[in-house]
């Protein structure tokens, strides 16, 4: 009996899996939780893009969290949101040995316009983001007919009155001066007590009177008001540039993905040609730009330029993305890679995996890279046990199996949140959050790519829940994907990655680690190789090879530095940034502090794989740096795990010495192996 039954339930299961195949084919796509720790983005986001996925490390993220009113740097300006008004300063820096800071901020102008709409809790009187883009975000002031569009890079500031509207012009300083230009009733010229002048441009002719030692007044004003700080109060030339540049104003900013070297911008405007301000990095990459060279403002990130024209084309370095190292291993060295090689692919299953979602994704990328290792020196009889690790561990990640974490979808800013970070903000370093997504998911990305690679069945099979992993951190647009927001951690001004998520900051966003941001980038341009999606790669490509230049630009700093970006005094103590914000850059780390510099390069460096050749391929820099960071290895409670960065960095201009310092060592970085570090010293030209 007891077999007819089963066999019963059988045949039932059986034809009930196929009446219904949809039920039981359907791939898991992560299912969605309700996080009890995300912000509430409806507080900010005018209601109809509170249907699509929301930005998380955004250049005006501050304007969304909380009560909205923490400044965010607009370049040249540093702007807040508070008590229904806009305020911008045009910021100073102090350089000490150990940090770069903003001024704290003080409004040197604030915009305000009288309340034509009674509202009923004045309180609650705040800002709707009512349009986000690449370049560009727009805040409006219901109450007070207001519409301030804040385009990065754009040295005036332009508010839209939509109907007559008496507007405050208020500043935290003293008025010295105010006075209509000649003849002109359409510009205005304020100079306040700290020696700054700024320049008001409004759409038609009105008055500006004044309502005491800090405030002027438009009486009853609607059309565009325009107000530039002028970059040096006694340069007349400044004066005449912003003047004539003054009636095209940008409404919204994109760019645009061209292909795996090219970024191209674009902005909606109105009037003739546009300025805009380039900071150094996109001086560097600019193709075919009408450079303003004498027309400069000053920012933390260099000097900014005037830059005219409607778009902009910069061109980057195309950078190979290779499986494997790009010079390849001498023959007769293999043999030392291949014994450790299989010292580790045993040591593998007996590996303890955390389940934080960080240090699991490093243990699977360090296994993947056992696999390409094994490839690269022809040791294929070990390839199948790696394999079946990988497999073994990731999927549990894709199918939802895994029991002491995993991932699961956050509806409100449309991304993934893990199971533990979605109850606690603390675990999985803020994953939850929406921090450092790009670092643990670009981990998972490495492993399943080459996992993808050599095993295409096992690739197609997870293909689905591979590529939403890849699209959390680089979807390109809703078309690609509706579920995930626009590159969640690349800036596309900045030119590099964000990693903060939706805390509120003073300084603004931040981002520690740049290899491990520019491996997030390098493993998507892999998945587009293992899934021969040309797309992927390109855009994979296009952001590792930017990630990279603006590492070099701004966190590597080069001894002498005649050419810095940041003035001597920080820039002679210090030769990598530690965590460089959005209005700071400081020497110490998140959880390190500035005497560790084994740990500060080894952050700039983790995890060594291919294409941390091309990041450290500014020649002479790895020996400054590695002489920067040697003495701090004598300090007690230093690691082995950290001195490998620092001899692997070594490798590139001193082989010898680095390897004898690499057998030397009893242990490494859980993302690292013995394997790894003498396929990458092997590997050197
Ligand atoms: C808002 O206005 C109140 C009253 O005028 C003032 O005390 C407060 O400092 C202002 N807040 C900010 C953030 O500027
Ligand atoms: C403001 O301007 C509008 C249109 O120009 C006009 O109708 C209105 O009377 C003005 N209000 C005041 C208080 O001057
Ligand atoms: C640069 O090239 C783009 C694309 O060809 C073009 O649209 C733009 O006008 C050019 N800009 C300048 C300043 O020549
Ligand atoms: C978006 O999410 C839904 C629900 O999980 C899923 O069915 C769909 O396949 C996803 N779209 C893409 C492009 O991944
Ligand atoms: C500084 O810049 C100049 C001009 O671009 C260049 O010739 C020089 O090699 C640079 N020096 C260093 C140390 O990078």
């Amino acid at each position: 009996m007891a077999n007819i039954c089963s066999l019963a339930l059988v045949v039932y299961a059986v034809c009930f899996s196929v009446l219904i195949p949809q039920a039981t084919s359907q791939p898991f796509l992560f299912p969605e939780t309700q996080s009890t720790i995300v912000p509430d983005p409806s507080t900010f986001f005018a209601p109809n893009l509170l249907s699509s996925p929301l930005p998380t490390n955004s250049f005006f993220q501050n304007f969304v969290l909380n009560n909205g009113d923490q400044p965010e740097y607009i370049h040249p300006y540093t702007m807040k949101s508070s008590n229904s008004s806009l305020s911008l300063a045009y910021p100073s820096f102090s350089y000490t040995s150990t940090v770069i800071s903003t001024t704290p901020f003080q409004p040197d102008l604030t915009i305000s316009g009288s309340k034509t709409i009674t509202i009923p809790d004045p309180n609650n009187d705040h800002h709707v983001v009512s349009d986000f883009d690449d370049l560009s975000v727009t805040l409006d002031f219901p109450s007070s007919n207001l519409r301030f569009f804040l385009i990065r890079g754009s040295p005036y500031l332009t508010c839209f009155v939509s109907q007559p509207t008496p507007v405050s012009i208020s500043t935290s300083h003293t008025i010295v001066s105010s006075s209509s230009a000649s003849g002109s009733n359409t510009k205005f010229i304020i100079k306040l007590d700290n020696g700054q002048t700024w320049l008001i441009y409004t759409s038609s002719p009105t008055d500006l009177t004044a309502s005491g030692a800090s405030s002027l007044t438009f009486n009853n004003f609607s059309g565009n008001i325009r107000v530039a700080v002028m970059p040096d109060a006694a340069d007349p030339k400044s004066e005449a540039i912003l003047d004539q540049f003054s009636s095209s104003y940008p409404t919204s900013g994109a760019a645009v993905l061209e292909n795996s070297n090219t970024l191209t911008y674009k902005w909606e405007k109105t009037g003739g040609d546009l300025l805009i301000l380039a900071h150094p990095l996109h001086l560097m990459l600019l193709s075919n730009a009408t450079v303003l060279q004498d027309f400069k403002y000053k920012s933390i990130d260099g000097n900014l330029v005037g830059i005219v024209g409607d778009t902009w084309v910069l061109n980057s370095k195309p950078i190979p993305v290779t499986w494997n190292s790009i010079g390849g291993v001498k023959i007769d060295l293999f043999p030392e890679i291949i014994s450790a090689l299989r010292r580790d692919v045993d040591a593998l299953s007996s590996t303890e995996l955390s389940a934080a979602s960080y240090f699991y994704g490093k243990l699977v990328a360090k296994a993947a890279r056992l696999a390409l290792i094994a490839e690269e020196v022809a040791c294929p009889d070990v390839i199948p046990a790696i394999r079946t690790f990988l497999a073994e561990k990731i999927q549990p990640w894709l199918d939802g199996t895994f029991s002491g974490n995993g991932f699961l979808y956050d509806k409100k800013w449309g991304g993934l949140v893990t199971k533990q970070g979605s109850t606690d903000k603390g675990a999985d370093f803020g994953f939850g959050l929406y921090s450092d997504h790009h670092y643990h998911l670009g981990y998972f990305v490495y492993g399943i790519s080459v996992l993808a690679k050599i095993d295409p069945a096992w690739g197609e099979k997870y293909k689905p829940q591979a590529y939403s992993l890849l699209a959390d951190y680089l979807n390109k647009d809703k078309q690609s994907n509706p579920n995930y927001t626009r590159l969640r951690c690349f800036d596309l001004y900045k030119l590099h990655s964000w990693a903060g998520g939706v805390t509120e900051f003073a300084d603004g966003r931040n981002q520690e680690s740049t290899s491990e941001a520019v491996n997030a980038y390098y493993a998507a341009a892999l998945m587009g190789k293992a899934y021969n999606d040309p797309q992927v790669e390109a855009t994979g490509s296009l952001l590792t090879t930017l990630e990279i230049q603006a590492a070099q630009m701004w966190w590597h700093l080069r001894e002498g530095g005649e050419n810095q970006t940041y003035e001597q005094d920080f820039a002679k103590e210090n030769r990598v940034v530690g965590v460089l914000w959005s209005t700071k850059r400081d020497s110490g780390l998140w959880f390190a502090a500035a005497e560790a510099k084994e740990i500060r390069l080894g952050i700039q460096v983790i995890p060594i794989s291919p294409i941390t050749e091309v990041l450290f391929s500014d020649t002479g820099f790895p020996s400054e740096l590695v002489n920067w960071a040697l003495p701090a290895l004598g300090r007690t409670g230093v690691t082995e795990a950290w001195k490998g960065f620092v001899y692997a960095l070594q490798g590139l201009y001193d082989k010898a010495g680095a390897l004898e310092k690499i057998k030397s060592l009893t242990g490494f970085d859980d993302g690292n192996s013995l394997s790894n570090l003498l396929w990458w010293i092997h590997s050197r030209s």
